[in-house]
């Protein structure tokens, strides 16, 4: 699968959201992180202002839940005009009615789980989601330091996929710049979210660009192994 970038906003200016989602136009959805305060102890923004971004962005949108009570929320997100909607297991109560509520809205149906997590629980139900996300930070802000630890919860999660003919999207999110690309993407995930490393950078779209080109070729060389005998 190609691999896919997804800057994430809140490293923008959110005074100016839809000139910075324009500034990475070239990235191929951008990532919207919505906060409440009780999930995670960060707010950011909410059903009105993504229901705005997803009619101007030119980027279909990753909406990444990390609110409470996503058995009522996640719905709304994809009511208004999130593509792909991504909710945390646990905050869950029903994660697969809600995967099936999403899809029946139109949308992508995706489940992220913390650093801490395990997949199995995932594993168990995984063709009911279009994408997993694995967070690579503990959830609630940009810039932290990246977490090798969950890198196998990342090939569990391909190898399955691979197993069951799910052609699963796997995002990672938090800590990924041009060093850990690669190590995500020989892990086997395939959407990269990166908030930081591109809106801190002076050419972002030059950023979203060599991300994509040093994941892909760590992904190829990654299967070029797997095919060794
Ligand atoms: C953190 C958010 C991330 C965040 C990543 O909880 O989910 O999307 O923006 O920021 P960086 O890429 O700076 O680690
Ligand atoms: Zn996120």
């Amino acid at each position: 699968m190609a691999i896919q970038i997804a800057p994430s906003i809140l490293s923008a200016d959110f005074a100016n959201l839809e000139a910075e989602i324009n500034s990475v136009a070239n990235a191929d959805w951008v990532h919207v992180d919505v906060m409440d305060g009780h999930f995670v102890p960060n707010m950011t923004l909410g059903l009105p202002v993504l229901e705005r971004l997803a009619e101007v962005s030119p980027l279909p949108v990753d909406a990444h839940l990390m609110i409470e009570n996503p058995d009522h929320w996640a719905p709304r997100y994809a009511e208004a005009g999130a593509t792909s909607v991504t909710f945390h297991l646990e905050a869950a109560t029903d994660p697969v009615r809600i995967a099936r509520d999403l899809r029946a809205l139109g949308a992508r149906s995706s489940v992220a789980i913390k650093p801490g997590t395990p997949v199995d629980h995932v594993i168990d139900v995984l063709v009911e989601f279009d994408m997993v996300l694995v967070m690579t930070v503990e959830p609630g802000f940009g810039g932290q330091s990246f977490m090798h630890h969950t890198m196998p919860k990342v090939t569990a999660l391909r190898e399955a996929a691979t197993a069951a003919g799910h052609p699963l999207r796997i995002e990672v999110d938090g800590g990924v710049t041009r060093e850990t690309a690669p190590i995500v993407a020989e892990a086997g995930a395939d959407m990269l979210v990166a908030g930081s490393a591109i809106f801190g950078a002076a050419d972002r779209a030059g950023e979203v660009e060599s991300l994509r080109r040093i994941a892909q070729e760590a992904a190829s060389r990654a299967s070029l192994v797997d095919r060794i005998p």
